[in-house]
């Protein structure tokens, strides 16, 4: 495993990726709404990250993705293909944006809400946004990856949530996935140590129900076994001198 150490120079290029990324998400949010398809939601991304953002849609043909974004609706857990499928009131689901700017990768999803979620749905979207926000608060050098791992699993499992073992963060920069895994479980004081000018995603992916999943025979969506809701947020993120910066926050928004 080698994991890469930014330059000043990388990490510049990483905060223009990061937050033409998270830009995304501001830009769909208006149009998500019951009776848009995540065909169409995707045509809207791809056309922003491409006329406007003059960047690249990263998933597009990434080991033969057909699509530029992933959505994830209810018991997708993640890497949904948009398709001709509506939205309808009481969906909830993931849209997953990762851009390509001057070489560099910005990768951030969020959970969004179609009108009104059942009770099962909007707990296992905010238990999975506290995972991700648990995980991120803990980053700082000399922290090691399982305190990570452990504290977003302690999190999901108290709430009576679990925690996908199959996908985790990655490190990212010029690849969109680099060394090393950031598993979103773990023991205390095991894995790697964080350094200064590391770049990484945390991406938990937290079900209402159990924690196994099977993959559809389009080979790319990822759903629970159980049929149990699914919600996934991510950032992109930079260890610092002291802490963390989180490269795809748009100035504004919040986490
Ligand atoms: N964006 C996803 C991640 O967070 C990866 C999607 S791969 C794709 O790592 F091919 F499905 F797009
Ligand atoms: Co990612
Ligand atoms: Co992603």
């Amino acid at each position: 495993m080698s994991v890469h150490i930014k330059t000043e120079e990388e990490i510049e290029k990483m905060r223009i990726a990061g937050r033409l990324a998270g830009e995304v998400l501001h830009v769909i949010r208006p149009h998500v709404k019951a009776g848009i398809t995540t065909g169409e939601l995707d045509e809207i991304c791809h056309d922003y990250i491409i006329n406007t953002q003059k960047a690249i849609p990263a998933p597009l043909n990434y080991h033969g993705f057909p699509k530029s974004i992933c959505t994830s609706v209810n018991h997708q857990v993640c890497h949904g293909i948009p398709g001709n499928k509506k939205l309808k009131n009481g969906d909830i689901l993931n849209i997953d944006i990762t851009v390509i700017k001057d070489e560099y990768h910005g990768d951030t999803s969020k959970m969004f809400m179609v009108g009104e979620p059942n009770i099962k749905s909007a707990r296992v979207t905010k238990v999975a946004h506290e995972c991700m926000i648990k995980g991120i608060e803990m980053v700082r050098p000399g922290v090691h990856l399982g305190d990570i791992g452990y504290a977003i699993q302690k999190h999901a499992e108290s709430n009576h949530c679990s925690i996908v073992r199959e996908y985790c963060g990655h490190g990212i920069g010029r690849g969109f996935h680099e060394d090393p895994q950031v598993l979103h479980y773990g023991k205390p004081g095991t894995g790697i140590q964080l350094e200064k000018g590391m770049t990484f995603t945390i991406e938990p992916m937290v079900n209402a129900g159990k924690r196994h999943v099977k993959l559809l025979s389009d080979n790319w969506t990822v759903v629970t076994k159980d049929h149990s809701p699914s919600a996934q947020w991510e950032h992109t993120i930079l260890v610092t001198d002291n802490g963390y910066e989180v490269l795809t926050r748009v100035p504004g928004d919040e986490l």
